[in-house]
């Protein structure tokens, strides 16, 4: 089988189990009913700022959540995902706020882009970079932003032993294809861009998350949360190098 065509089944493998996700086959784990990851994408969103005017790519994004936030802060969005029923389910939800003038929704592969050279000032991705042939699909990204762009990426990451552990137990939430993030990796992969740094979230506050798992858990989970990030953030600061025990990173990259 030649590289393309292991590609090609890569890709149809993904956009299959999407498919079947986005139309309501049930693949989220219980700890999801929380949204613990709403605050990581507030993060984001901070350190994005203003947004008004600018011309922005979305990876991967899924039923469009934070496409519709995106184009609601003013930036004209270019959304793709490899899964056409995300694609639809986006466009629906642009259209129910009256945004699908400001965006465009493809459905192709980040690992080969539709659009010109240097078309973006910023590119956005959740959750999406552990899909990818990232080789590729970095390329394709550094051919897309424009010089002087920022790409900011919120990945969940593979060193937290006990989260290896989980994703072991539980692997119909996962496609067969999808690897998470390896810090360490990161100065090899992003070696075309002329800086990244990174920031990473859910240490202690883990903690929360394994407590929605018991009765009356999740009632928990706001206010416990809150205070395990602040702990996190001290922490992080203090020894960066636990951050690989961590769940998720954000990555900013300028090409
Ligand atoms: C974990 S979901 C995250 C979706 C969305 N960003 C969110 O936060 O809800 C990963 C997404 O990546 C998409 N995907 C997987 N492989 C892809 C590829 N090669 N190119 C583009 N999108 C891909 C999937 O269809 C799915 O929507």
């Amino acid at each position: 089988m030649s590289t393309d065509d292991t590609l090609e089944a890569r890709l149809q493998r993904e956009a299959q189990f999407h498919d079947t996700k986005y139309s309501g086959g049930d693949s989220y784990p219980a700890h999801y009913s929380v949204g613990p990851t709403q605050y990581v994408y507030n993060r984001m969103r901070d350190a994005l700022g203003s947004l008004d005017g600018k011309h922005v790519l979305e990876v991967g994004c899924g039923e469009g959540w934070i496409t519709r936030d995106l184009a609601k802060r003013g930036a004209r969005v270019s959304a793709f995902d490899i899964s056409p029923q995300a694609a639809e389910n986006t466009r629906r939800i642009l259209a129910a706020d009256d945004l699908l003038e400001r965006c465009t929704v493809g459905v192709m592969p980040a690992e080969k882009l539709q659009y010109p050279d240097n078309s973006f000032d910023i590119a956005v991705g959740f959750a999406i970079i552990h899909h990818l042939d990232l080789g590729k699909a970095l390329a394709e990204l550094h051919r897309v932003l424009r010089p002087g762009g920022v790409a900011y990426f919120a990945e969940p990451l593979a060193t937290n032993p006990a989260i290896a552990l989980y994703r072991r137990l539980t692997p119909q939430y996962r496609t067969p294809d999808e690897r998470p993030l390896v810090l360490r990796e990161l100065p090899q992969l992003l070696s075309a861009f002329t800086h990244y740094e990174h920031q990473e979230f859910y240490l202690t506050a883990l903690g929360a998350i394994a407590l929605t798992y018991l009765p009356g858990g999740a009632r928990l989970f706001p206010g416990l949360s809150a205070g395990l990030h602040a702990i996190d953030r001290m922490v992080l600061r203090a020894v960066p190098a636990l951050g690989s025990w961590a769940w998720y990173t954000m990555i900013k990259v300028t090409k």
